[in-house]
């Protein structure tokens, strides 16, 4: 673990109110973790937004009876299988699958292939889920 540096913070009242019921509802157990991770959000966003290489996943939930649908999206994935590490599915119904695709690589390919999922015929609920260690940033 790197060295802890302290510092303070100066807020108007309100702020530091609002902020204090919100990680009362979010159950961290100081304002300083609740800080750390406002940060590393911040910069995991900033990652996401250079390019830089990240970690995440697709979620996805659609119905099988769709003509041509899971062709499409095997078609998809194998065109990505540079990106794609690994993927799950799961039946959840009679009609409707849940696909958990892990991704690793760059975020502009990762915005590509989830956007060509969402824009398929039948693909009812997709989810990117955008991560990455937050340590690169210069
Ligand atoms: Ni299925």
């Amino acid at each position: 673990m790197s060295e802890i540096y302290r510092f303070g913070i100066s807020l108007e009242k309100q702020l530091i109110n609002s902020f204090d019921r919100l990680i009362k509802e979010k159950n961290y157990t100081n304002r300083s973790e609740a800080i750390r991770d406002l940060i590393r959000q911040e910069l995991v966003k900033k990652e996401w937004e250079k390019n830089n290489n990240i970690a995440g996943a697709i979620t996805l939930i659609y119905d099988h009876h769709r003509e041509g649908l899971t062709n499409s999206l095997l078609d998809i994935q194998h065109n990505f299988r540079k990106l794609i590490i690994s993927s799950q599915h799961i039946h959840i119904d009679c009609d409707n699958c849940l696909e958990i695709i892990a991704i690793k690589g760059e975020s502009k390919e990762a915005l590509e292939l989830a956007n060509m999922i969402k824009s398929l015929k039948g693909i009812k609920h997709v989810t990117l889920s955008m991560s990455s260690t937050g340590e690169h940033i210069d």
